[in-house]
């Protein structure tokens, strides 16, 4: 017997839209078809809804260290703006401190999630010494529910930066291990030439950072990682992909019959390099890496979108206040903490300028925010889909529903929004979370601690694309 049944809508998933019920016992999907019984259960009328499976970000930086400050968004705020938006899990970055471990890592942000999270979570670890007993390590991760590490081919200076021959040891362990290894692809060495010149140049304004990470930069350490992978004979999932030339590479790896998975981002869509250009300081505003560029690039995103070569879309949620956050770079664009906010806006931006365009379908949209994330994050059969047995995590979205973006109605903890003033049309009426509602118009319902920690196993694939 079931505890709730939504009726009237119509189901949305990564291959097909179709009109049915979806009946939840407990946490969980207990059916989807035509005309469910409804004896005893409470009725959820969702005529004129689409009802896809609760969205999952796979890119997020909660409660984070980084660039001499800590990002402004910890669990509690950063899951409330996600769930905002129709995100019912993200997978955040555990950031290895220097001198400490991988299961510290894992342990301190379970420890920053704990009570505070409003929707599931996993973790990455985000690898910023490659020491020898941390090479030991990656193999545990499995273990602890840690399907993924991110390796940082750029920040020359940090501890996060790492050398291709590190790059590369972490791929050959990473295929022992079934873990995939997640790359920040821009050259970090070139970077760091690029920034000392501008700044001997007193070049030091916000749109230098944009100047300074130009488009081959990240081309160039694309193929780099892609081919590293390939020696090491594993599978790589390149992030924040944002550039065409970037794309390309990920392109001729996909010809070559590689398995490459590539992620883009709602920033890559609705912004560019102009408005890291804005008068004065308010370019800062607008600094993340890789740098927003310039819109000629978004047809090649597009259509990788459409063809299967970018196969999520992830936030890389990364926000800093605009006072005494962003204000550290005033006068060297070098000190910008860089990163957006992007969780709450992320499915609506993709909706606006992807599916009501005609450049995506609805049932792609579906793909890239739900089922392609599960997949490749490690989720697959728990969340994702809405198909009986899995996780009653569902989006009932209201397709027309049309938001103009203000500092006022984000539900995030940054004291600006880059997204200010732009108009997004669809968003969630209402989410559940394990069948729980969790927002409603505007409104977020699930507590913190409600989220729970989700593990996570990556399965080497067979040889070739995969998942598209
Ligand atoms: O600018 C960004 N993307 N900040 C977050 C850290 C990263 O590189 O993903
Ligand atoms: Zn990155
Ligand atoms: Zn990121």
């Amino acid at each position: 017997m079931s505890d709730m049944v939504l009726t009237g809508g119509t189901v949305v998933t990564a291959d097909a839209s179709f009109r049915a019920d979806v009946a939840v016992e407990g946490e969980r999907i207990a059916a989807v078809g035509l005309d469910l019984p409804t004896n005893g259960a409470e009725v959820v009328d969702v005529s004129g809804a689409l009802l896809m499976p609760g969205f999952i970000d796979g890119h997020t930086h909660l409660d984070m260290p980084f660039g001499g400050t800590v990002t402004a968004d910890d669990w509690d705020t950063g899951t409330a703006s996600a769930v905002a938006g129709g995100t019912t899990t993200v997978v955040d970055f555990s950031l290895q401190d220097v001198e400490g471990t991988l299961a510290e890592a894992v342990e301190t942000w379970q420890g920053k999630a704990d009570g505070k999270a409003r929707i599931d979570y996993g973790l990455h670890v985000a690898i910023t010494n490659l020491t020898d007993a941390v090479k030991q390590e990656i193999p545990s991760l499995p273990g602890l529910g840690v399907s993924t590490i991110k390796i940082f081919m750029a920040y020359k200076g940090t501890p996060l930066f790492t050398a291709d021959e590190d790059l590369f040891e972490a791929l050959q362990i990473a295929r022992e291990a079934e873990v995939l290894v997640l790359v920040h692809a821009e050259n970090g060495d070139v970077i760091a030439k690029l920034q000392a010149q501008a700044l001997a140049r007193g070049d030091v304004s916000p749109r230098w950072h944009g100047l300074t990470r130009p488009e081959t930069v990240e081309a160039e350490a694309t193929n780099r990682a892609i081919r590293l992978a390939s020696i090491a004979g594993t599978p790589l999932l390149v992030v924040h992909v944002s550039c065409a030339a970037a794309l390309d590479e990920v392109r001729r790896a996909h010809a070559r019959g590689q398995t490459v998975y590539a992620e883009t981002c709602p920033q890559y869509f609705c912004f560019s390099d102009a408005d890291l250009a804005r008068d004065g300081f308010e370019g800062a505003k607008y600094v993340c890496s890789p740098p927003l560029r310039d819109p000629s690039n978004r047809d090649a995103l597009w259509h990788g979108l459409q063809v299967g070569d970018l196969q999520i879309f992830g936030s890389d949620h990364c926000s800093f206040n605009y006072a005494g956050q962003k204000e550290l770079g005033r006068d060297d664009f070098t000190a910008i903490p860089n990163g957006l906010p992007g969780a709450e806006e992320r499915p609506a931006a993709l909706w606006t300028h992807g599916v009501r365009t005609g450049r995506i379908t609805e049932q792609r949209f579906v793909a890239v925010l739900a089922a392609n994330q599960a997949r490749i994050h490690g989720l697959a059969g728990r969340k994702g889909a809405l198909v009986p047995g899995a996780d009653a995590d569902i989006v009932v979205w209201d397709p027309d529903r049309t938001i103009d973006v203000t500092q006022a109605n984000r539900h995030g903890n940054v004291d600006y929004t880059p997204y200010v003033g732009i108009t997004l049309t669809g968003a969630p009426a209402a989410v559940y979370l394990r069948g729980t509602e969790a927002y409603r118009d505007g409104e977020i319902l699930s507590q913190p601690g409600s989220g729970q920690f989700l593990q996570r196993a990556f399965r080497q694939p067979a040889p070739g694309p995969a998942v598209r």
